[in-house]
């Protein structure tokens, strides 16, 4: 298996979920496997208690944390490399291209889904926890957040993505959006694509693609340029090509 995720959640039987399908659903138990474990299996009390109320008061509930390293300490990952311990929360580091790279080129991770207001805070430090978000929102759990990270991994995995798409020209990987796209008919509502595109000149087609890329990152994305230094290529800022 060359990618292993275990899910620690309250609700197991949202997964796999979505990842059932497509390329995630045809690698699963193949390239990849996943296993979920229920947090409250782990709750020592008369009423399986995974949660308490917030310290210094508030609304909500706070996961506990002697629940949370029981659960986390059942994972025995005996092999060497130990897989990464990841906390889904919209208060962790945003989910990056890079770090999904860098995660599907693992052996896998065992991945924390809270609900609630959240964990209590000594157990990121206590079991060695990365917090991820995926984005700054709010969702109802972590569970939606596991399987984005887990689809953006195994996509990666060698043999998932087949020849067609070997991943390697995509959005963010040179700190840039993809160019866009287009296909047939030629002329569609009036709108043509564009002449560059159809002309079979490669370097002009890359030329072209690579500037399109730039330009769209700074208009939708400025975030993106400012992170990554600016981009030196660019055309003055808002011209665009006509073609
Ligand atoms: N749980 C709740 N919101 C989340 C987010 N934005 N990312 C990851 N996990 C979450």
């Amino acid at each position: 298996m060359t990618f292993v995720a275990t899910v620690l959640t309250l609700y197991p039987e949202m997964f796999p979920g979505p990842l059932r399908t497509s390329l995630a659903g045809r690698a699963l138990g193949q390239l990849w496997s996943l296993d979920t474990r229920n947090i409250r299996d782990f709750a020592t009390d008369r009423h399986r208690s995974v949660d308490d109320t917030p310290a210094g008061g508030g609304a909500g509930m706070v996961l506990k944390a002697d629940v949370l390293a029981a659960a986390l300490d059942s994972v025995s990952d005996a092999d060497e490399p130990r897989r990464p311990m990841l906390a889904m929360t919209p208060r962790g580091a945003p989910l990056t291209q890079a770090r999904v790279r860098d995660l599907a080129a693992g052996p896998g991770a065992i991945i924390l889904c809270g609900r609630f207001e959240g964990f209590d805070e000594r157990i990121f430090e206590a079991r060695a926890l990365e917090p991820v978000s995926i984005g700054d929102y709010v969702l109802s759990g972590g569970e939606l957040g596991a399987m984005v990270l887990l689809d953006a991994c195994v996509r990666l995995l060698p043999g998932v993505m087949g020849a067609a798409s070997s991943g390697e020209e995509e959005s963010f990987d040179a700190g840039l959006l993809e160019y866009p796209h287009y296909t047939r008919p030629v002329t569609w509502e009036g709108r043509t694509i564009p002449e560059v595109l159809r002309s079979g000149d490669h370097a002009r087609i890359a030329a072209w693609r690579h500037e399109a890329s730039i330009r769209d990152t700074r208009l939708r994305r400025p975030d993106l340029t400012l992170r990554h230094g600016g981009v030196k290529q660019a055309p003055p800022s808002g011209a665009q090509r006509d073609e």
